[in-house]
């Protein structure tokens, strides 16, 4: 029995500069699509993975996360006032008790590996998953739940994974295959933003993972890598040297890279034409641009 994934980090201390000026006064976390801030998203799929303690790393300008997540008086007040009960009703159905939900600050930007360390104190040493909230993932059944339950069977690290174009692997984290059955694919190698010719794969990570607690040590060796910062690939690297199981889930269903403005838009179509009340009318508005 593998230890069970209780615990999610959702490093938020990001400027947001690829979105930018929608970025410049509230957090990217923040922008909605459809009807709910991109934070809202990562919650829900959290909380559907069976994550029941939730930790934010979070940093200057950001405090609009902390209010969304807490009772808002006046507009309850308002509501309550207004008759509008099942207005009040849907908010409390997912706004989280007192308690679950932790905040720590990442003092200077250092990179993503150094955000995830702010968290080693709240984490503690146990399993836990890392949701970087501008990968929104709309997947049946959700993307971490998917990864849960592969990890109720590998136990080790599991991060979600796509195939991209060569020319693209200087974005991302790659993977260096030992075995891959075309949905779960075991890694002996992880490298941050190699070059498209030295990269081992063309397998990449998105914004999931399930790490297990050593790698809070083995962050606090890491050293500036690409970008001259502390990169969580690095981190996972070691613990691959160290004999740790790591494997890539191709979760089924689809990413939208929210932290940039096509994708953000694309989000917003994707979502907006599968919304059961706004589905049919965005759907004709859609038409008439076209
Ligand atoms: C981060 C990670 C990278 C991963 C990517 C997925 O990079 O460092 O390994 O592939 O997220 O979105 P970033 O996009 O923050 O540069």
């Amino acid at each position: 029995m593998h230890k069970r994934v209780r615990k999610a980090v959702f490093p938020v201390a990001g400027l947001g500069t690829r979105i930018l000026p929608a970025t410049k006064a509230v957090p990217k976390e923040m922008l909605t699509v459809v009807d709910k801030p991109l934070i809202h998203y990562a919650i829900e799929e959290a909380k559907a993975a069976g994550i029941d303690e939730f930790y934010f790393v979070t940093g200057r300008a950001k405090s609009a996360i902390e209010d969304y997540f807490d009772v808002g008086f006046e507009l309850e007040a308002t509501l309550r006032e207004r008759g509008k009960a099942d207005l009040l009703d849907e908010m409390h159905s997912w706004l989280p008790t007192a308690g679950e939900i932790a905040y720590t600050r990442q003092q200077r930007p250092l990179g993503l590996g150094h955000a995830v360390w702010c968290a080693r104190h709240l984490v503690g040493d146990e399993p836990f998953a890392v949701i970087p909230v501008d990968d929104l993932m709309v997947c049946e059944p959700p993307c971490l739940k998917q990864m849960v339950d592969v990890y109720a069977e590998t136990g080790g690290n599991v991060v979600a994974v796509v195939e991209v174009p060569r020319q693209e692997t200087r974005r991302y984290g790659v993977l260096d295959i030992v075995a891959d059955d075309g949905r779960l694919a075991r890694a002996k190698g992880v490298v941050e933003k190699p070059d498209p010719a030295d990269a081992p794969s063309t397998l990449t990570i998105i914004g999931r993972y399930i790490i297990q607690p050593e790698i809070f040590a083995r962050l606090e060796e890491t050293t500036p890598g690409s970008g001259g910062e502390i990169q969580l690939t690095d981190g996972l690297a070691a613990l691959i040297a160290d004999g740790q199981a790591f494997h890539g889930l191709r979760a089924a269903g689809r990413r939208f890279d929210c932290g940039d403005k096509l994708g953000f838009l694309e989000a917003n179509i994707a979502l907006g034409l599968s919304h059961p009340e706004l589905g049919d009318g965005l759907r004709r508005l859609l038409q008439s641009y076209l």
